[in-house]
């Protein structure tokens, strides 16, 4: 993967999450997302890529825009298969609370699982706990390896996991086990790769939240050094028939990084659109505005947080 792409695709996030920050607390979750989607749709016109849309919007007859199988870039570079999330946090946008993100991921087409518009039950870690965890083991052995590994009391594991009435169970456990909770309103990305950014008071992500959100989440971490497993959690007959046609096989396999994202060769970009645990939102100044974007490479493990301030006069600079 040309890695001066990078700077293209962190073009395309910034101009995503500038477009739906102006939607910040209005209430409008469609207009929010409607701005990052147009933004970045426009963003990909420029970059010098064969690009696939594998994850995005919906299929074609649900979305105008970024539909899985569209075709982005110029068709003239790499073959790649591209995963977006334009406004990862629609609801949260629209409420002005945190986490926010306008994401991006590629991968050499073929490399990303092409997951349906289903649930997922993940499990997520950073690098120090890498075989630690298992998303088959019972919630306290998870807990108590985590425990081991980062060489601290259980009391002080901090686990991530979205505020969910599905969630009822596990977080008894959880609060049984005595860890630390961060309830989250939405946004299990960002809550996926914060047990992988140092500083983030994060140890572990577990819960169910959505599937297409998982595999962005594998190509992170897979940059990150950090490790997440997940299963397909179909809520009925037809997406499970969905997920078939889309060429998954065994609807109930254990899925781990490889089978999220299966080459060294991927990249992922993002950029806050309001704060966050590992990105400052958009702030918008009087000639402009300032975004704060994390873009890594798996192959180099390269990762670079990028702050840019963007005048209104160029926007979008592309
Ligand atoms: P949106 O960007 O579509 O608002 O999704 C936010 C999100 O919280 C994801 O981060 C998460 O994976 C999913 O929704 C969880 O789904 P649900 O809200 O149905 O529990």
């Amino acid at each position: 993967m040309d890695r001066n792409l990078a700077l293209d695709f962190v073009r395309a996030t910034e101009a995503a999450a500038i477009s739906s920050a102006f939607w910040m607390g209005k209430g409008n979750e469609k207009s929010a997302d409607q701005a990052a989607v147009e933004a970045m749709r426009k963003a990909f016109n420029v970059i010098d890529m064969d690009g696939t849309i594998v994850i995005g919007e919906g299929e074609r007859d649900e979305a105008p825009m970024l539909y899985i199988g569209e075709k982005v870039g110029s068709g003239k570079g790499l073959k790649l298969d591209i995963a977006v999330d334009p406004l990862e946090g629609t609801t949260i946008t629209a409420r002005g609370d945190p986490n926010a993100m306008s994401v991006f991921a590629a991968a050499p087409t073929g490399c990303l699982l092409n997951a349906p518009d289903t649930y997922m039950n993940k499990i997520a870690v950073g690098p120090k706990c890498i075989d630690t965890v298992d998303l088959d083991a019972s919630v306290e052995e998870n807990l108590h390896a985590v425990a081991d590994k980062l060489d601290k009391p259980i009391d002080e594991v901090t686990v991530i996991i979205l505020d969910r009435d599905r969630h009822e169970e596990i977080i008894e456990k959880i609060r049984k086990c005595g860890c630390r909770i961060r309830l989250i309103r939405d946004g299990d990305i960002a809550g996926a790769l914060a047990p992988a950014i140092e500083d983030s008071g994060v140890d572990i992500l577990m819960g169910i939240g959505g599937a297409p959100e998982g595999v962005i989440a594998g190509v992170a971490l897979k940059c990150l050094g950090g490790e997440i497993q997940a299963r397909l959690k179909f809520r009925n007959e037809e997406e499970k028939q969905r997920a078939k046609k889309m060429g998954i096989t065994d609807l109930d396999k254990k899925l781990n990084m490889n089978d999220l994202v299966c080459s060294e060769e991927a990249m992922f970009a993002a950029t806050g659109v309001t704060d966050g645990t590992i990105l400052k939102g958009v702030q918008f100044l009087s000639d402009g505005a300032k975004t704060h974007s994390i873009v890594m490479r798996a192959k180099t493990k390269t990762v670079r947080f990028i702050e840019a301030t963007h005048k209104f006069e160029h926007f979008p600079d592309y």
